[in-house]
C-alpha cells in the first residue's frame, strides 16, 4: 500500500508494535516492550504522524499499514542482522558502554559493519516516506548514525535526534573503536537531545574535541561544516494525566483490592516493575529484602515483595546469566523466609497489560527503582501518576535520571547495599504524614511535566511548525 508523504516521521529501531508468530503460524501483533514506545506512543496518535521502524520478527515482509490513525513503514530485517546490529552492535556493544560499562561491551568489527548497513537502510526507507521539507525525529542508540545518512540523501529534511539512554562520560565513549562515526552520525541532526545537562556537556566536548565542530553563537550550539547543530538536555515523562485517570477508574482500584486479598492482606506490598535488565539493580533490591528478613527488621507475615520482569533480549549471553542470577536469588529468598501458599517474593516473568500493571502500582506501598544506571526511568513516574490518595513510598537510585526531578524520593545510590536496605525499611516505615509530603511533591512535579509538555520542548526547539491547538489534542 503507498501512503501518502508524511510531514512528522518518527524513526526507532522498533515500531510500537511487534508482530509476533503464533506456534500454530498465525501472526498478531502485539504492544513492543520499553519506555521509549511507552512515551512516544500517545504523543505521535495526537500528531497524525508516520513511525519507520522494525516489527520485531526477523525476515519477514510487512507493507506499510495505518493502524490506529498511526501509518507505521515496516523495516526488514534479516536473522544475521538482528543477531549483528540489534543483539550484537547494539545491545552487546552500545548498551552496556553507555550504562557505564556495568557489564563489559564487546567490540566486532562485523557488528559494527552491521550497524553502519542497518542504519543506512533506515535512512533510506525514511527518505522514502517524508514529504518534502518534513520533520524526522530519530530515536535511540541503534541509530545513531541515521541523522547523516539521511541528510546526505535528503537535505531538505529537518532532524532531530533524541538518545533514550546515558550519553556517556567521555572517558568510556572512546573506548568505542568507531567514536568518530558515531558522534559525525549524530552531527547531521540540526538538534540532537538528552535526558540530562551531563550528557549534553559530554556530546558537546566529543563533538569539538574528535570531530570537526567548532564553538557555536551560544553555549548549546556547535557549528558544523557552516550549519548549526543545538543540542541540550530534555528530560522524558509519561501520558500522566491519562495514567493518573486509569488508577482512579473503579475497575483498576478493585483490581488493586483483589491484589492484595490475593497476597493474604500484608501490611506492607513492596513492588519492583522493569524489563528483565542488567542495569535495573534488581539483585540489588533483592538482596536489600533479603538480609532485611534475614535480620528480623522485617518479617515475611508484614511485608512481601512483588517483582514484575518484562522478558528481554533473551539471546543475549548478559541477560541470560542475569535471569539465572535473579531467579536463584528469588528461590533462596523464597526457601528461607516462604511459607507453603505465602511466598515471600512473587516473581513473574511476564508482560502484563497496562490496566493491570495500573492495578500493581495502586497496590503498592513502597516501589523499588534501584538501577545501577538508567537513562530516566519511566517506571517511576508511573507510579507517581497512580497514587491518587497521596500515599506510598518511592525508592529511587540516584543514578536513575528521574533522580534529578524527583528529589523527594527515598534516593539510594544502589551500589551502597546498607544505604539500600535502609532506605527501604524508612520507605516501610515512613509515618503518613512524610509519605504525604514527599508524593505531594512528587505528583506536582510528575503530573505538571508530561510526555507532551516534553515533546512540544523539543520539537520547538527543532523549529517544527506549531500543531494547531485542537488538532493536538484529538
Ligand atoms: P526501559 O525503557 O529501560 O525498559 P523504563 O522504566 O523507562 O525502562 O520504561 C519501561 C516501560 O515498560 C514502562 O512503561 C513500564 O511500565 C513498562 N514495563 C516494565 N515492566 C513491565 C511488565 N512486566 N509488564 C508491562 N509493562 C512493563
Ligand atoms: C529501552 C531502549 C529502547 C528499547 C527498549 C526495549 O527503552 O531505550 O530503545 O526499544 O528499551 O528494548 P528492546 O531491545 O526490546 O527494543
Amino acid at each position: 500500500m503507498a501512503l501518502p508523504g508524511a510531514e512528522f516521521v518518527v524513526v526507532a529501531n522498533r515500531l510500537p508494535v511487534d508482530l509476533e508468530r503464533l506456534p500454530d503460524g498465525s501472526q498478531r501483533w502485539k504492544r513492543s516492550p520499553g519506555g521509549l514506545v511507552t512515551a512516544l506512543e500517545p504523543m505521535l496518535r495526537s500528531r497524525d504522524g508516520a513511525w519507520v521502524g522494525w516489527p520485531g520478527t526477523p525476515d519477514v515482509d510487512v507493507e506499510p499499514l495505518v493502524e490506529d490513525g498511526l501509518q507505521l513503514h515496516p523495516v526488514r530485517l534479516s536473522a544475521t542482522e538482528v543477531e549483528e546490529y540489534y543483539e550484537g552492535f547494539s545491545n552487546g556493544t552500545l548498551w552496556p558502554l553507555y550504562h557505564d560499562v556495568v557489564a563489559p561491551p564487546v567490540f566486532h568489527r562485523h557488528w559494527w559493519q552491521a550497524y553502519v548497513r542497518v542504519n543506512q537502510r533506515f535512512a533510506m526507507a525514511t527518505a522514502e516516506v517524508a514529504a518534502p521539507g518534513a520533520t524526522i525525529w530519530v530515536q535511540d542508540y541503534q541509530l545513531q548514525l541515521l541523522p547523516a545518512a539521511l541528510r546526505s540523501l535528503r537535505p531538505d529534511l529537518r532532524i532531530g535526534f533524541f538518545l533514550h539512554i546515558p550519553f556517556p562520560p567521555t572517558e568510556l565513549f572512546m573506548q568505542l573503536p568507531w567514536r568518530r562515526e558515531i558522534v559525525d552520525g549524530l552531527l547531521g541532526a540540526d538538534l540532537v537531545g538528552f535526558h540530562t545537562p551531563g550528557g549534553a556537556r559530554n556530546f558537546r566536548w566529543l563533538a569539538t574535541n574528535l570531530a570537526k565542530a567548532r564553538p557555536g553563537r551560544s553555549r548549546d550550539e556547535i557549528t558544523v561544516d557552516d550549519r548549526p547543530v543545538r543540542f541540550g538536555a530534555f528530560p522524558i515523562s509519561i501520558d500522566s494525566a491519562a495514567l493518573d485517570q486509569l488508577a482512579r477508574s473503579e475497575a483498576v482500584q478493585q483490581r488493586a483490592a483483589q491484589i492484595r486479598a490475593d497476597l493474604g492482606e500484608p501490611k506492607k506490598v513492596i513492588l519492583g516493575v522493569d524489563r528483565l535488565d542488567y542495569t535495573k539493580g534488581i539483585d540489588v533490591r533483592l538482596l536489600a529484602f533479603h538480609e532485611l528478613l534475614a535480620e528480623g527488621r522485617v518479617s515475611a507475615e508484614d511485608a512481601v515483595m512483588i517483582q514484575l520482569a518484562t522478558p528481554s533480549r533473551e539471546r543475549v549471553e548478559h541477560y541470560q546469566r542475569m535471569r539465572d542470577d535473579i531467579e536463584l536469588a528469588v528461590g533462596r529468598i523464597n526457601g528461607e523466609f516462604a511459607r507453603v501458599g505465602h511466598p515471600a517474593v512473587h516473581y513473574l516473568h511476564q508482560s502484563l497489560p497496562r490496566e493491570e500493571l495500573a492495578a500493581f502500582f495502586v497496590a503498592a506501598d513502597v516501589m523499588l527503582v534501584t538501577p545501577l544506571r538508567d537513562g530516566m526511568n519511566l517506571v517511576a513516574k508511573e507510579y507517581v501518576a497512580c497514587r491518587s490518595n497521596i500515599s506510598g513510598a518511592l525508592v529511587l537510585s540516584e543514578f536513575a535520571g528521574a533522580a534529578a526531578e524527583l528529589t523527594q524520593a527515598f534516593l539510594v545510590n544502589p551500589h551502597d547495599a546498607d544505604g539500600v536496605k535502609n532506605a527501604l525499611y524508612a520507605a516501610l516505615t515512613a509515618p503518613v504524614a512524610e509519605q504525604r509530603r514527599r508524593m505531594r511533591a512528587l505528583r506536582r512535579q510528575v503530573l505538571t511535566h508530561d510526555v507532551d509538555r516534553w515533546a512540544r520542548s523539543f520539537l520547538s526547539a527543532l523549529g517544527m511548525p506549531e500543531i494547531p491547538a485542537a488538532e493536538a489534542g484529538k
